[in-house]
C-alpha cells in the first residue's frame, strides 16, 4: 500500500516503538508512588513533557499532557469559558469539529460565538476580526493549518490583535506542528493544542501549551495530576512514545519539511499538467508542506478514494472525522466551494516515511481512474470529457 493520509494519522517511528516498550514490560510502576517504581515512571514523564516543550520554544511547566488534540481544544476553551471573565468567543468557520463542537455547546449554555468568514483561499478575514471585538470577548480560538486543505492562518498578526484586547489566544496546531517552526514567544500564543499521532507518535496522546500566567479550570477532577488541571493516572507508555515523537520531530524538522516540499511539489507539478480540468486548493503559498488538496471536476471524491485504494493507495476527502457523519466539507463551503466542487475533491498527504517513486505511481493510477470515473460521469457531456 502507499500511504497518503499522514494528516489524519502517521505511522508510529521504530524509536517511538522502543523508547515506550520498558513501560508496557517492567517499568509499570504508578508515577504518583514513592517507590522506584513510581519514581521511574514520573521521570519517563518529566522527560517527555521537556521535549514536547522544546518543539514549541516553551517551558515543561507550561505542559499539560492530555488524550489528544481533541482533548486539548475542549480543555482550552472550557477551561477558558469556566474562567467566567466574558460570555463571547471568537473562532473560524474552517476549525476542527474538535473547536466547533466545544464552541457550539457553549452557544447553547448562552455563550455568543463569533464564527469568522474565510476569502477563497481558506484565510481568515483579520479586519473582521477586529471588528468582532467586544468587551465581553474572552478568547479568540484561530487554527495553525487546517486539516484539509492546509492554509496556514496569521497567527502571530492574530495574537497581538488579541493581546491588545487583553483576550486570550488559542489555536489548534495539530496539524502543524512538525510541519513548521513553531516558537510560541516568537508568536505570542497563550494556549496550543499538539496532538501525537500526526508526528509519528501514539494515538490518544497530545499535550496543551498553557502560557504561565494564563488561567484555565480544570475539566476532569479527581487525584490531582498535573497540578490539578488534569486528574487521572497518566498515560505513561503514550506519553514517552509522545516524547520521543517531539525530539524526533524538532531534531528532524528541516530535513522532513525539505522532504515534504520535494515530495508534494512534484505530486502538484504532475498532477495539475497531467489530469486536465483540475485545482489545487487551498492557499498555494502559505501551506504546510505535506498537504495537497485538489478538485477533479466531474468526479466524485468518494468513489476515487475507493478506486484508489483498489489500486493500492490510501487518500481521503479531507477530514477523517467527518466521513463518519457524512457532512459535506463545511471547510470548502466556506471557502465559496460550489457542491460539484466540493464533491470531487481529494487529499493527499505526505509524511516522513513516502518517497517519489511512490508519488509518481500515485500520479499513473490517478491519471487512469481519474479518466475512468469521467466516462461514467453525470457532468459527462456538460465538461465534453
Ligand atoms: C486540526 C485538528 N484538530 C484536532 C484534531 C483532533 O486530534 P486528535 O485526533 O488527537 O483528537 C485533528 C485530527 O484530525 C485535527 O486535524
Amino acid at each position: 500500500m502507499i500511504y497518503l493520509d499522514n494528516a489524519a494519522s502517521t505511522p508510529v517511528h521504530q524509536k517511538v516503538i522502543d523508547e515506550m516498550i520498558p513501560y508496557f514490560k517492567e517499568q509499570y510502576g504508578n508515577p504518583s508512588s514513592i517507590h522506584k517504581f513510581g519514581r521511574t515512571a514520573n521521570t519517563a514523564i518529566q522527560t517527555a513533557r521537556k521535549r514536547i516543550a522544546d518543539l514549541i520554544g516553551a517551558d515543561s511547566k507550561e505542559i499539560l499532557l492530555t488524550s489528544g488534540g481533541t482533548e486539548s481544544n475542549n480543555t482550552a476553551i472550557h477551561g477558558i469559558a469556566l474562567q467566567n471573565k466574558g460570555r463571547h468567543i471568537i473562532t473560524s468557520s474552517i476549525e476542527h469539529d474538535a473547536i466547533l463542537e466545544p464552541c457550539r455547546h457553549l452557544e447553547k449554555e448562552g455563550y455568543q460565538i463569533t464564527y469568522l468568514p474565510v476569502d477563497k483561499d481558506g484565510l481568515v478575514d483579520v479586519d473582521y476580526l477586529k471588528s468582532q471585538i467586544s468587551k465581553d470577548t474572552c478568547l479568540i480560538t484561530i487554527m495553525f493549518a487546517n486539516n484539509e486543505v492546509g492554509t496556514i492562518q496569521p497567527i502571530k498578526e492574530i495574537a497581538e490583535i488579541a493581546h491588545r484586547n487583553k483576550i486570550v489566544f488559542h489555536t489548534d496546531a495539530v496539524q502543524a506542528v512538525g510541519k513548521v517552526p513553531i516558537n510560541v514567544n516568537d508568536l505570542g500564543i497563550d494556549l496550543l493544542s499538539i496532538s501525537s499521532h500526526k508526528i509519528n507518535g501514539p494515538k490518544g496522546v497530545g499535550a496543551l501549551y498553557i502560557r504561565k500566567g494564563v488561567n484555565i479550570s480544570p475539566l476532569i477532577l479527581g487525584g490531582g495530576q498535573e497540578n490539578g488541571l488534569r486528574s487521572g493516572t497518566e498515560n505513561v507508555t503514550s506519553i514517552a512514545g509522545f516524547g520521543m515523537a517531539c525530539k524526533l520531530a524538532k531534531e528532524n524538522m528541516d530535513q522532513n519539511i525539505k522532504h515534504f516540499k520535494n515530495l508534494t511539489s512534484w505530486l502538484v507539478t504532475r498532477i495539475l499538467s497531467e489530469i486536465p480540468m483540475t485545482t489545487l486548493n487551498g492557499h498555494h503559498q502559505k501551506r504546510i508542506p505535506n498537504n495537497t488538496h485538489f478538485t477533479f471536476l466531474g468526479v466524485n471524491g468518494e468513489d476515487l478514494i475507493i478506486k484508489l485504494d483498489e489500486n493500492k493507495i490510501a487518500a481521503s476527502t479531507g477530514s477523517a472525522c467527518s466521513v463518519r457523519t457524512q457532512k459535506a466539507s463545511h471547510v470548502l463551503g466556506a471557502m465559496g466551494f460550489s457542491h460539484e466542487q466540493i464533491t470531487g475533491s481529494l487529499r493527499l498527504t505526505v509524511g516522513i516515511t513516502n518517497t517519489e517513486e511512490e508519488i509518481d505511481q500515485t500520479v499513473e493510477v490517478l491519471k487512469k481512474v481519474v479518466q475512468e470515473l469521467r466516462a461514467v460521469s453525470p457532468y459527462k457531456n456538460k465538461y465534453n470529457f
